[in-house]
């Protein structure tokens, strides 16, 4: 260990900050061995980041100095009416590791926490899989001495499709059942879908769809494409309609960044409970990958992650040819005395 005596300096991260934000820039692309195999950073997406939030979420930016140079970042999101503070982002210089830098940092997220009435402190650590690629222990190790344990929820399977190893669409995409047909649209949702598109995704197609809550305008899914847009992304989406209703039974959306050709996000697919049962999830996957190789033909590789429960989804990526490479497992701690 090498401990200096150097007083970390916090300063916070506002996009109009050019400097500083170039610096945070460097720490992500000097970080990128993190988690060998993910994409780099965009820069356009991350920039953008400091100007657009989740929707009803604050985000709260900082970055730590030593010797005027950023050695560390962090990212505090605070989403709303929730007694949570979210770490999304607390990142140390590689070389710079195992001198305290990190344990500041965590210091002022749990002061920041604790200023803003919340209660506990949760984040999402990457954990190898056994059949996966090995992956840094370190993030864990450090999240016990900071007091934080596992959270008693399911993780994430993280998966990726390699389209150069294996293509879903050599068989092409299957017919539509009988009683539904498709639709799509690119980055826009547009006004007709807006409020079915926000309540399927937050009731993930189960529950009873509080459609009275949402506006067109003002709409969950507005707000997602906000700050979809103005971190520079691209999107494409497939929906399937349901013939004798008219009702939008399900879709599936695929996200691009500005950068990074090669990489592609597949986002939210969700049918309506009452139409599960046909295949859609599979079909409206493939048939959006169809358009996503015509309008994106350098993608190569797809990300996409799942709760490790929801097996029906796991299967259709199975299907799909997605590997699962590793796990994202939630911790918490409550917001206390800090360690
Ligand atoms: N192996 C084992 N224990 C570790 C490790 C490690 N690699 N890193 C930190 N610790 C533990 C030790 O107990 C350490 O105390 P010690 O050095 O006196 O033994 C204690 O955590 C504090 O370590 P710091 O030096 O303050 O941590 P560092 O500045 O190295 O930052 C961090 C740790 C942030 C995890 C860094 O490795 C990093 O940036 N990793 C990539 C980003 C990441 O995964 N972030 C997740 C953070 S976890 C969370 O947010 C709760």
């Amino acid at each position: 260990m090498n401990r200096t005596t150097a007083v970390p300096q916090f300063a916070p991260l506002t996009a109009d900050d050019d400097e500083t934000v170039g610096q945070w820039l460097r720490l992500l692309d000097d970080s990128v061995g993190d988690v060998p195999g993910n994409a780099p950073a965009c820069h356009t997406d991350m920039t953008g980041s400091l100007r657009f939030a989740p929707p009803a979420t604050e985000l709260d930016d900082w970055v730590v100095r030593r010797d005027g140079q950023v050695v560390g970042a962090l990212r505090l999101a605070f989403p709303d009416g929730a007694p949570v503070a979210r770490v999304d982002q607390l990142l140390v210089r590689p070389a710079l590791r195992r001198q305290g830098i990190g344990r500041e940092l965590f210091r002022h997220a749990v002061e920041s926490a604790a200023e803003r009435g919340r209660s506990v402190l949760t984040t999402t650590l990457v954990e190898g899989l056994a059949a996966g690629p090995a992956r840094d222990t370190g993030p864990a190790a450090f999240g016990a001495a900071m007091g934080a344990v596992r959270a008693p929820v399911p993780a994430g399977l993280h998966q990726w499709l390699d389209l150069g190893r294996h293509d879903p669409l050599a068989g092409g995409v299957p017919a539509v059942p009988e009683g539904y047909s498709l639709v799509s649209w690119d980055t826009i949702t547009p006004d007709e879908f807006a409020v079915r598109v926000s309540v399927l995704e937050q009731s993930l197609g189960g529950g009873p769809a509080d459609a009275a809550a949402q506006e067109v305008a003002t709409s969950y899914a507005r707000q997602f494409e906000k700050m979809r847009v103005g971190r520079g992304r691209r999107a494409y989406h497939t929906g399937v309609i349901h013939t004798a209703s008219g009702v939008l039974a399900g879709y599936t959306s695929v996200s691009k960044t500005t950068s990074n050709p090669e990489y592609a996000l597949q986002g939210m697919t969700v049918v309506h409970h009452e139409h599960r049962g046909h295949r859609l999830g599979l079909l409206l996957k493939l048939a959006n990958l169809a358009r996503v190789r015509v309008h994106e033909p350098a993608v190569r590789l797809v990300e996409t992650a799942n709760a490790e429960d929801n097996l029906p989804m796991i299967a259709v990526n199975a299907t799909m040819g997605y590997v699962p490479r590793d796990r994202w497992v939630s911790w918490t701690r409550p917001v206390g005395p800090t360690v």
